[in-house]
Formats: structure tokens, sequence, C-alpha cells
């Protein structure tokens, strides 16, 4: 194929079309499916030639052009595939995500679960605070689960599991110190759009979506996103190793590449240690009430700011430790010399007035 058209990158081919037709992939050719559709809610999805998607459909052609793009997926799909269908409510259109799911059953795939991908969880994630005074911020979207045939699909839940936080489960339920995650996924969402990044796309999802539910599947050799965007789906794909497509009718070729190699740097993230977080702060109460551990000298006022901060946190967790009273110990010291160097400079300038007048 011409590159105009299309892009290939290290095992990763992306086709600058429209996914409605994609007879470049041969019928039941795809182990996995895994898109974000457009939202049809108004948003500015542009090719680097200006061209714009069309995001304010009637909801009767959006739904009916979503379906013609689900029978194509269901055709390219393995028997066993699974297909993650990714998309979100918003206050203005509640119930949407819900027709979309049907837009796809409309095409033969079938239902299996809901999965909800929070994105912002705790302060944990980015979100722009637009709720106001109507209603709270949206922090989940939906990724629903369809398959091809229900038969025919098979996960690995312990692919992504997480440990158990009772170690005594290991052994009575199984005999790794893993076990399902379940069907909520903090993934953070990470600021891509603004005065200060700009990647150019509205709205990618996190390489770590299109990552786990790719490691979900055993044997996975080829996936498949038709509604592409940046290609956070293919970063995915170059980092576990394995073929991936995707079709994208309005191109920013330059950051589709540079998304795709994103995933060269891409790092498993630390939300599955939430399991041992109380293990975890049992574990550091234990070294730092080793009394040889000291907290070093406080040297300046942002230093000072910093141990107050880290004095706080400690207190807030219920921690009682060597460590902690000596960082107590030096805040007390440094505030002690910081107020002996204000009297001393008072005094200095009362000398200074004095010996003046
Ligand atoms: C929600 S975005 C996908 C974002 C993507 N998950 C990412 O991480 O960057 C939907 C994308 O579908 C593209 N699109 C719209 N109509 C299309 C069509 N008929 N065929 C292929 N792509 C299309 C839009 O240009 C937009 O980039």
């Amino acid at each position: 194929m011409n590159e105009n058209i299309c892009l290939i990158l290290k095992d990763q081919t992306v086709f600058f079309k429209s996914s409605e037709d994609m007879s470049e992939l041969e019928d039941e050719s795809i182990d996995v499916i895994i898109t974000s559709p457009p939202y049809n809610r108004g948003k500015t999805y542009t090719s680097d030639t200006g061209e714009i998607h069309d995001d304010k459909m009637d909801e009767d052609e959006y739904l009916s052009f979503l379906t013609k793009i689900w029978e194509e997926c269901y055709r390219v799909a393995k028997k066993s595939s699974i297909f993650f269908l990714n998309i979100g409510d918003s206050a203005l259109d509640q119930g949407k995500s819900e027709k979309v799911a049907i837009s796809a059953e409309k095409a033969s795939w079938k239902r299996i679960q809901d999965v909800i991908w929070v994105k912002s969880f705790l302060g944990k994630g980015h979100y722009t605070p637009s709720g106001g005074t109507r209603r709270l911020n949206n922090l989940w979207e939906h990724l629903y689960l369809f398959v091809k045939d229900k038969n025919e699909y098979k996960i690995e839940p312990k692919s992504i599991g997480i440990p158990y936080t009772d170690k005594s489960n290991i052994g009575r339920y199984s005999d790794t110190d893993l076990r399902d995650p379940g069907n909520v996924w903090l993934i953070p969402y990470i600021k891509t759009t603004g005065a200060t990044v700009k990647k150019g796309h509205e709205a990618p999802f996190p390489i770590g979506l299109p990552y786990k539910c790719i490691k979900l599947v055993p044997n996975v050799k080829t996936v498949l996103d038709p509604f592409g965007g940046t290609c956070s789906t293919l970063a995915a794909c170059l980092i576990l190793g394995v073929k991936g497509y995707a079709y994208e009718k309005y191109p920013r070729v330059e950051v589709i590449k540079s998304r795709i190699l994103e995933g060269k740097e891409f790092q498993e993230n630390e939300e599955n240690l939430i399991p041992h977080l109380e293990l975890s702060i049992k574990l550091l109460n234990n070294l730092l009430s080793d009394s040889s551990i000291q907290s070093p000298a406080i040297k300046s006022k942002a230093e000072l700011n910093y141990y107050q901060i880290l004095n706080n946190v400690l207190n807030n967790l219920n921690l009682d430790n060597s460590f902690k009273r000596s960082i107590q110990k030096r805040i007390e010291h440094f505030k002690k010399s910081l107020l002996l160097k204000r009297e001393q400079e008072n005094k200095y300038r009362q000398t200074k007035l004095d010996f003046k007048s």
C-alpha cells in the first residue's frame, strides 16, 4: 500500500481511511479488537490536511455508522476473538453508551461483561473540573466486553492479576500470589491537551488500557483498532510484541508515529500496589523504627516546608517511629534557629538605631 494511505512502523500498520471498509484485512484474522469510537459529542478530530470528522451526526445516523463498522469488525474477527468497546457518558447524553453497546449487538456481537475504567480516583488521574453546580464530574467510562462466539473465547484474569492482601489465601485459591483483578480498573488519565501539553488529539485513552486488554487474552497475535486516533492501541501492541492494525480517517501522522513509539517507554504502573498499601505502610513503619535511620538536617525554608508535609503525611498514616520523631526534632530545631536569627537581626538593627541617635 502507498505510504500516503498507510503507515507501517515496527509491526504496526495504520490505514489512513475509513474503517467502514477494512478489505485490507482477511476474514477471521484478528484475535482482539480494542477501540473507542467518536462519541458524537462535537469533538474536533482533524487530520494533517484539515479535514474534520463530523462529530455531531443525527443520533440514528451515528448509531448505524457504528453498526456498519462493528459488522466489518465481526467479519475480520476470529471465532475466539474478544472486542473491547470503550465509551463514556457525559451529563448531556446520559444513556448514550448503552445505545452504542446495542449498536454492537446489532452487528451480532455477544455482550459478556461491562468493565468500569476509572480515570481518576481520590485525586489520582487528570480531569477538567466542569461539573459546576448541577452535577459531579464523570470519572469513569465503560469498557464493554463482546465476543464473537460465547463458546470459543477465553480470558486469563490472572495475567493482569493483583496480589492477595491476605497471603494465607495463596495455596487455598491458587499457587501464586495473584488473583482476579475484578471488573473495576483504575488507570489514571494523563493530561494530553491544554495550555502546556499539546499532543494534537482530542481524546486518546491511556496506553495502559489497551495494554491490560491484550494481556487479559491468551495467545494474542493480531489486534485491531478501527478508530485509531493517536493509535494508543498500537503502542500497547508494540510493548507486547503483537501485530497491530488501526484505521484512522483523519490522521495526524507525526502524532501517530510518536504515540506508537511511546510504547517503548511504557511501564506498568503501580496502581496494582493498592492491595499492598496496608502491608507497605506496616513495613515502612518497621523500617523507619530503626533508630540508626535519621532524617538529614534541614538547610533551608524550602526543605522545612517539605519536611513539614512529610511529617503531616506520617501523622495522617498514624505512624510513630524514630524517623518521624527525628524529623519532628529537626523541624523544631530549624524553627528555633530561624527565630534566633530573627532575634539577632532585630537586636543588630536596634543597636544600629541606638548608635545613630
Ligand atoms: C475517540 S477517538 C480514538 C482515540 C484513540 N483511542 C487514541 O487513544 O488516540 C476516535 C477517532 O476515530 C476517528 N474516525 C472518525 N471516523 C472514522 C472512520 N470512519 N474511520 C476511521 N476512523 C475514524 C476520529 O478521527 C478519531 O481520531
